[in-house]
């Protein structure tokens, strides 16, 4: 099948933060199995336009950018065969990312759920309602509108709370096509969003969901003796080894599944009815996980004393991914009447 032919999947990582484990289980490892599967074309590229909206510290966001492509190649992304890029690399974006704006409602993006919660914050805090908020929150949805129009992107796999994203990125698709393509050939396609109800959702240290925000992750390369640590901390209760416990309320289980085949996860069950100690579970929770991960943390922490290398990486997708998006982006320029006068 021709790259022309398939199905396009194109996803964004912003590169704000350090990857966990929660972002591993629910979001890295099904995307870099779904890239091998060949009838799929991926695009997937480091969102660093975006990581300026929440983050304004210049060494954080090169940092992030420089562990988050560290960290898919590390896993065994293959950039032979998909499309990995940085979205500041690729000019187009920006560019459409404008004849997007000037085709958007400004009561669409009224309507979006991040700027919303700003808003609702606000109120409830006394503060005037756009206390604090920046045009690039405000806009977001524009942005990530055009990363997935630029490249023409089927599927967009994403979490729940960037449904109403991809949902707004058809409405400006089929609004730009509605003012500027003749009838039979739209110039955007319009994408659909791809939720996944099969990944798990982790839980982190304190069985709340394992998020950034609430500061109980376990980062995903920690080295062992970190990486034990963090799992030690796992909230449990008070039953005593010998005792049952109830596998489908506790952290360490819901862990485990993740990172279990079906086997291990009939062992562990059973293990929790045998009443297994709280701290023998985490020692084979441990034990679990670094088997996954021993091999691309070495990788990883190859990679990251090689930024030349990634930068090298990511400058031969810039190149590949502009061979979609230059060709779209003059006939767009075009079909606007942004043309050569003579
Ligand atoms: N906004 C997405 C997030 O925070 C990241 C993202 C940016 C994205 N552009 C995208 C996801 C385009 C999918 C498609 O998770």
């Amino acid at each position: 099948m021709s790259n022309q032919e398939k199905q396009r999947i194109l996803t964004g990582i912003t590169t704000s933060g350090t990857p966990h484990i929660g972002n591993y289980v629910g979001a890295i490892r099904p995307a870099i199995e779904a890239s091998r599967n060949s009838d799929n074309l991926s695009f997937y590229f480091l969102a660093d336009f975006h990581a300026l909206i929440k983050c304004q510290d210049p060494d954080l966001v090169e940092q992030s950018t420089r562990e988050i492509a560290a960290t898919w190649l590390a896993l065994g992304l293959d950039p032979e065969q998909v499309v990995f890029y940085r979205q500041s690399d690729i000019p187009e974006i920006a560019e459409l990312c404008w004849m997007l704006n000037c085709v958007c409602a400004k009561g669409l993006m009224n309507r979006a759920h991040a700027y919303k919660a700003a808003v609702d914050a606000n109120q409830a805090g006394g503060e005037d309602p756009d206390f604090g908020i920046t045009m690039g929150l405000f806009s977001y949805p524009v942005l990530m509108a055009a990363d997935i129009l630029m490249f023409n992107a089927n599927k967009v796999p994403v979490g729940k709370d960037q449904i109403q994203h991809v949902e707004m990125a058809r409405d400006m698709a089929q609004r730009f096509n509605h003012l500027f393509a003749s009838n039979k050939k739209p110039l955007l396609s319009l994408p659909e969003y791809q939720v996944d109800d099969d990944v798990a959702v982790l839980q982190g240290l304190d069985g709340r969901k394992m998020s950034k925000s609430y500061g109980n992750t376990i980062p995903l390369f920690l080295g062992e003796k970190q990486l034990r640590e963090h799992i030690n901390k796992i909230k449990t209760n008070l039953l005593e080894p010998g005792e049952p416990k109830d596998p489908d309320t506790a952290t360490v289980f819901q862990i485990w599944q993740a990172f279990a085949n079906a086997e291990q996860q009939a062992q562990m069950r059973q293990a929790f009815a045998d009443g297994i100690a709280w701290g023998e579970a985490k020692k084979q929770l441990f034990e679990l996980i670094n088997a996954e991960l021993a091999e691309p943390r070495e990788r990883y922490n190859e990679l990251l004393a090689k930024p030349a290398y990634i930068e090298e990486v990511l400058q031969a997708g810039a190149e590949k991914a502009r061979q979609y998006s230059a060709p779209l982006l003059a006939q767009l320029r075009n079909s606007v009447g942004i043309r050569k006068l003579g």
